[in-house]
Order: C-alpha cells, then structure tokens, then sequence
C-alpha cells in the first residue's frame, strides 16, 4: 500500500515532534496532526514559529520548513481520520486516578475514544500506528473495537512506540538508535508493516528498522523506559551511600562507566528522574506483572519507584536540616523547574516535590526557570492540592531573570540540568545573599571548587 495521506491524533510532546520530521523527511506524503485542543493547535498554526506549544531545539524551523506544504494541524478530527491510509495515535495515557488500577495503571480511555472515532468514520481500509505507550495486548483492544463496525473497512494495527527523548527528540528522531515496528503476522499484516517501513525508510537506515510481533513491541517500550529509570535510581541508592562514606558518586560513576558491559549513559546521580513517561510505565509494568501474579517481579521494578521518591524527599530534608533545621520565612530560590535541561516540560519534575515538601515547612520559594512559566509552575503546585492556590501563589514566586530570584536567599537549590547556570556570575550571586549562602545542586552542575572559593557552603549529590 502506497501512503499519501497521514494522519496523527494527539499533537503533544510526541505527536508534534515526530509529525514535523515526517512531514519534512516525506515531503511526498500529506502529515496533519489533529487535536481537540484548540489552543495547542492554534498555537502550532501560531505564524511565528517560535511560538509552537513545545519548546524542543531546531523544531520550529522544522515545522517552518513544512508547515503548510505538506504539514497542517488542525481540529477537525474526522475530516483527516476520513482521508487518511495511516493514522497514528499519540494521545497520553496517563495513570489512572479512579477505578480498579488506581495510581498504576495507564488510563487507556482516551485511546478508546480514539479507536471508536476511526471505527465511526472510516469508509476505507486504514493502518492504525499505535504512537503511545502502551500496557502489553492493548492491540488486541482496539481491534476488537475497530472490528465491530460491519461495515466490512478492514484495519490493521502496529505498534509503533516513540523512543525520543525531551530536549533531544529532533536530533533522536533524525538519527534514532533503532525504529522498532511490531505487527501481525499475517500478509496483510506485514503488508502493512512495509508500508511503515517505507516510510522510516526515507531517511532511517534499513538495519536500525525492527520488526517484531505486536506484543513484543508494546513491552519492549516500556522495558527501555524501565531499564533506563532503573539505572538512575542504581546510581541514586548509591549516593547516599557515598554521601555518608566520602566516596565520591561521580567517581564511581566514571569507574563503572568504563565498563564496556555497563556504559556511561544515565549515571547522573540526580535530585531524582522525573518526565511523563519513566514513572508512568514502570507502574504499568508493575500493575501488569502484578495482574499476572509475579509479585516478585512487580516488588522489583517497583523499588525503582520508591527509590525516586526516597531520592526527593532526602533532598528537601537536606536543605531544611542544613539551614538549622528551620526555613520557615528562608528565602529558597530555585535554579528550574522543568524535569530536564531544554524542555519545557514539567510533568513529575523533581522540582514539583521538593517545592512542595519546603512549602509544607513555610519557606518562601523564589523560581526561575529559563522556559516555564509562572502559570505553569502554580498550576503544578496546584494539581498536588497540598494547600490552596492562593497560598501556593503567595509563598511561590516566579522570576524571569536568575539574579532577583537568588537575591536576599538564603540558599539556592538546583533542580534542572540546564547549562546556562553554569555561566552565571556566582560572585555577583553571593554578593546579594544572606549569609552563610548555600548551594543545594541537584543535578551536580556546578563546579565546588569555584564556589566554594567565592565563599558559598556547596552541597552535591552524592558526595
Ligand atoms: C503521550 C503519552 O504521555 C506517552 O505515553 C505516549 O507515548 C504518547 O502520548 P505526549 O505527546 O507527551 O505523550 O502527551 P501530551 O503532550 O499530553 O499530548 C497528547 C495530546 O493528545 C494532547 O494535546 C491532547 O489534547 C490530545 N488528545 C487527547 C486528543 O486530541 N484526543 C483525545 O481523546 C485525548
Ligand atoms: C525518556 C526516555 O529516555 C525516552 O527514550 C522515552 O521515549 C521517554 O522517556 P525523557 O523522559 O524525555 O525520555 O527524558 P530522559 O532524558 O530519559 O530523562 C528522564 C529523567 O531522568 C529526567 O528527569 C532526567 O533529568 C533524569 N536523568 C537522566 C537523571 O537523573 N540522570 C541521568 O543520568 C539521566
């Protein structure tokens, strides 16, 4: 099957992102990416690109290049599932917050929506890409749904999951360590499966293109989301660990590194790992291996939760003990809010938390983040529904520059990666502050040396 015509439901951190590099690799194929957002899409219509909904480097001048040749958002839902051969779904699959699975599993409701929407609608037969993270066997789901519609549209299914990361997701999805397609075994399954491959093809080496049987695909996604949490969490038991021998965790860090077998990658010791998807999956798995009886299984993966949760807590309770045990009235300022470096992202940031646990203690936070807004820094705090909006907007002020934020501070806590801080004047910082003026890093950014020569008391994870 010849694809001329995608489309992708659910123009989020996902959808949005991998649409554009299709559209711009592809530029024989028709991307439109719908949404019932209609402020996300008349954000990605936003003539200036710079405006788009998703701050990722080099994306808008992407979706400058292809917007409007072969690359549209819109709202009308039903109009491109109707026209299209292929239609992802991206929308999110957050974790359940009601029912049966409460707090683990993924809510797949949005999902089914969609599915019932395309049965609704198609007058052709369709190939449906699952985009998002799925629980193993969700395929199975929606074709049963798609399958009831008797009006004889054949529809085949493929998993397809995205492995981008935030912050890096243009540079992952030009150059992705593999695309990993899983489908039916069946001819016109793998018809289907080529037609995907085709279109990887454009600008994917063949040899990074996967193909798998559709379970296979669905739990490997959530296996790399847990390995990678897991090895954080690894590193993270460790530093405090090393914290309290006087090892140093970015040494050991290194010396394990080396190891060919182990790697160097995601051995950040870290205030914690936060993002949309690491949490989310892990408890995904859990509930599944739980709904399975392997409770074993479920008590080990989910310890790389409890470990993160740990890893936060102990960090809010190392600023308070180090401030005298008391930051009622402290002026706290906080270099990011967002979960990483580059994104504006601030879903389960780190962030989020340790604020919370110092406003529990009635500190004063001052915020700055280089990409999230005051709004969504109070919406976080709100959604925890701790304390009312109004004290949190009281007791939590944002700032669009770092050095009204740290002035007058009694300590600074770094909660995002990102590189600017580095650059800062830290003379011109210290200078404003009270006095003894501490450092909690978070994210082990900044050089100790240099500010511990300016005077400041420097706290690092992990050492
Ligand atoms: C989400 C999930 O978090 C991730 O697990 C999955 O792999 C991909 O989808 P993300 O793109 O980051 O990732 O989510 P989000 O930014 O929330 O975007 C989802 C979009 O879908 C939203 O803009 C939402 O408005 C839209 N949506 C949701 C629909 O258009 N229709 C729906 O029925 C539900
Ligand atoms: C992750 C996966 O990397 C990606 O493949 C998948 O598609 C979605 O989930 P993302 O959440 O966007 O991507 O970012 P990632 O770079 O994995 O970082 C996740 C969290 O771990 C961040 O809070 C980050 O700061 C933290 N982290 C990462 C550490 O604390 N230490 C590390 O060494 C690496």
């Amino acid at each position: 099957m010849k694809i001329t015509k995608i489309c992708c439901i659910g123009a989020g951190y996902v959808g949005g992102p991998t649409m554009a590099i299709i559209a711009q690799k592809c530029p024989h194929i028709q991307v439109t990416v719908v949404d019932l957002n209609r402020e996300r899409i008349a954000a990605w219509n936003d003539a200036d690109t710079v405006n788009i909904p998703i701050y990722e480097p080099g994306l808008s001048a992407v979706v400058a290049e292809a917007r409007g040749r072969n690359l549209f958002f819109s709202t009308d839902v039903a109009k491109a599932i109707d026209e299209a051969q292929m239609i992802f779904i991206s929308v999110n699959t957050p974790t359940k917050t009601y029912g049966s699975g409460k707090g683990m599993a993924a809510d797949l409701k949005y999902i089914e929506l969609c599915a019932r929407q395309i049965a609704a609608i198609a007058k052709d037969n369709k190939i449906v890409v699952e985009k998002s993270t799925l629980p193993v066997r969700t395929a199975e789901a929606l074709k049963s749904i798609l399958d009831e519609t008797g009006n004889g549209v054949q529809f085949q299914i493929l998993s397809n999951p995205e492995f981008l990361a935030e912050g890096t997701a243009v540079d992952d999805l030009l150059a992705p360590d593999r695309v990993l397609i899983g489908g039916d075994s069946s001819a016109a399954g793998e018809q289907a499966v080529q037609a995907l491959v085709d279109i990887y093809a454009n600008w994917v080496p063949l040899d990074r293109i996967l193909r798998t049987n559709l379970w296979s695909s669905e739990l490997s996604k959530l296996t790399a989301n847990a390995f990678l949490a897991q090895r954080i969490s690894s590193i993270n038991a460790l530093s405090e660990l090393c914290e309290v021998t006087g090892a140093a965790i970015n040494e050991v860090a290194k010396a394990i590194g080396m190891d060919s077998r182990i790697g160097p990658k995601f051995l950040n010791a870290s205030v914690g790992f936060g993002g949309s998807c690491f949490q989310k999956d892990i408890l995904n798995l859990v509930y599944i291996a739980k709904s399975y009886g392997l409770t074993a299984v479920a008590d080990y993966w989910e310890q790389v939760i409890i470990l993160n949760d740990h890893q936060k807590r102990r960090f809010s309770n190392t600023i308070v003990k180090t401030l005298y045990n008391t930051v009622s009235d402290k002026k706290i300022a906080f270099l990011g809010w967002a979960f990483k470096k580059d994104t504006n992202d601030t879903r389960e940031s780190a962030a989020i938390y340790v604020a919370d646990d110092l406003l529990n203690e009635q500190a004063q936070l001052a915020i700055f983040d280089p990409k999230v807004s005051r709004n969504k820094m109070l919406a976080d705090l709100d959604y925890l529904a701790t304390r009312s909006s109004k004290d949190n907007a009281k007791n939590a002020t944002s700032f669009d520059e770092p050095y009204s934020a740290c002035e007058n501070a009694h300590a600074i806590a770094v909660l995002t990666e990102w590189e600017e801080f580095r650059a800062y004047d830290w003379q011109r910082i210290y200078d404003k502050m009270q006095k003894p003026a501490f450092v909690f890093d978070g994210r082990n950014l900044l050089d100790r040396a240099a500010l511990e020569a300016i005077g400041f008391v420097y706290f690092a994870i992990g050492s």
